[in-house]
């Protein structure tokens, strides 16, 4: 039997070491997974990004998950409280700005979310399968706005539901089903792509690396996507670890979380590539691969295989992005609740229509507003790509100062206390000396430096310097 118990009664909890780990992998796992990694790893070279995004994840992501948990249960409360409670001072707006992070990358992730979803529709129920040119389709369906409306407006509802009945009943529980739920579609759909014609190709491509595909740009786009990838630096962790009970191990948890989420990241590329290249599709579509050469792969199914496997396939980046949304809309919620004293239901209702509203100029920005498709912005040029960018800053910028947090001002030993509760071999052991030294050097050394470069890339460009 898991032990029981709830750390803060008034703030509720975790049930156990299984309802943490399923919730955090769930808020890693999503839209970030399915839909982003495979057309980044596409656009960037194939196995050449897989291999740098999993050096990120070893040397960068991994530690400052482990400090993001840490620095959560220690203060106990929302990502704001937290770096007040340890740090005092001004690091409470570190907290700040990670939970306008979060909120605006909500706002931006509902739209996809909201697209998804009316796929997942149009091909189990509509006739979306049936048309001839699916790049047109795509490009008038994103610009559909009055269904897309409806659609987001209910992954929002959705969200705020589950987030509004808590943290056991409604975060945990919905993880539960869903969770499973996904690892399952994914696996079906993997061994089905592999079985089809110039299946191999796309494993190649995937995973033979070729080192000169390797440029400045699949560094930052790798990097860039592994924080977003494991939820990191913007205080999604520290508020799910504020959850957590002190007899947890909170390392060997964020192992599990970090090879939930990379495996996730890895079968989905494992799933789009091969039917990429069974169609004889070009993989660098960017973010219109799954939309429209995925639909292309189910359409040639026919109808009813076409209809059950894409259906499946929409299904389950609606279940992966519904578990994020729920952690994205928990951290702003978390901070009115402990900080201001406000009841959850109203707090987590009226934040939900706000973010919705903020969305709209990405809902918008994909035509049908031209000057919202036209930015002036170097490599952004419509303004969901903007804010996704801006968002991506935030999150290396944000684990970069959460390691100086930790090293200069929290302390080292204070961490290190942390981190052995639950875990009593931990003094002395490698994975202790790892982890120091990681979050003491590596991290801080190479995050400021990458996050000066992302920053100066994703203005003004670097393929001039570079
Ligand atoms: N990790 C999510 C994904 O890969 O889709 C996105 C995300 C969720 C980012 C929660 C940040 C966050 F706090």
């Amino acid at each position: 039997m898991p032990q029981k118990f709830t750390y803060m009664a008034n703030r509720g909890g975790f049930s156990g070491r299984i309802g943490f780990i399923l919730a955090a992998a769930g808020s890693a796992v999503g839209l970030g997974n399915i839909w982003r990694f495979p057309y980044l790893a596409g656009t960037n070279g194939g196995a050449g990004f897989l291999l740098i995004y999993l050096i990120c994840i070893l040397l960068l992501c991994f530690p400052v998950m482990v400090g993001e948990i840490a620095i959560g249960r220690k203060a106990g409360t929302d990502a704001y409280g937290s770096y007040q409670k340890l740090g005092g001072g001004k690091w409470g707006y570190l907290g700040l700005f990670g939970i306008l992070a979060g909120f605006f990358i909500l706002s931006f992730y509902n739209v996809v979310a909201g697209w998804a979803f009316g796929y997942f529709l149009e091909i189990s129920f509509g006739d979306l399968l049936t048309h001839q040119n699916l790049g047109q389709f795509f490009g008038e369906y994103v610009n559909n706005i009055g269904p897309l409306f409806l659609f987001s407006l209910a992954f929002m509802g959705l969200t705020a539901f589950i987030v509004s009945q808590g943290i056991a009943k409604g975060i945990e529980a919905a993880n539960k089903i869903m969770m499973p739920g996904l690892y399952i579609i994914l696996i079906g759909l993997i061994i089905y792509s592999l079985t089809l014609p110039n299946a191999m190709a796309g494993v190649e491509f995937y995973l033979v690396p070729d080192l000169n595909e390797i440029t400045p740009r699949t560094i930052f786009y790798a990097l860039t996507q592994a924080f977003f990838s494991l939820s990191l630096g913007m205080g999604a962790l520290i508020t799910y670890g504020s959850y957590v009970g002190k007899n947890q191990n909170i390392v060997s948890s964020a192992a599990v979380i970090s090879i939930a989420d990379t495996s996730v990241a890895f079968l989905s590329g494992l799933m789009v590539f091969p039917l990429v290249f069974s169609l004889g599709a070009e993989p660098g579509q960017g973010p219109k691969l799954i939309f429209v050469i995925l639909t292309e792969a189910f359409q040639n199914m026919g109808p009813i295989m076409g209809r059950i496997v894409g259906g499946s396939f929409f299904l389950l980046i609606c279940f992966a992005a519904l578990t994020s949304t729920i952690s994205l809309l928990e951290v702003p919620a978390a901070y009115l609740v402990d900080q201001k004293k406000l009841p959850r239901k109203p707090v987590v209702w009226g934040i939900s229509a706000l973010i919705f509203i903020f969305g709209l100029p990405s809902l918008f920005s994909q035509g049908i507003v031209p000057f919202l498709n036209k930015l002036p912005v170097h490599n952004s040029p419509d303004f969901l790509s903007f804010v996704s960018d801006m968002c991506d800053i935030s999150l290396t910028v944000g684990a970069c100062f959460m390691c100086f947090f930790i090293r200069n001002r929290w302390k080292i030993g204070n961490f290190n206390d942390e981190l052995a509760l639950g875990n009593p071999s931990f003094f002395g052991s490698s994975i202790q000396t790892y982890i120091n030294f990681a979050i003491s050097w590596v991290c801080p050394v190479l995050l400021s430096i990458l996050s000066i470069l992302v920053i100066v890339d994703k203005f003004f460009g670097l393929e001039h310097l570079f």
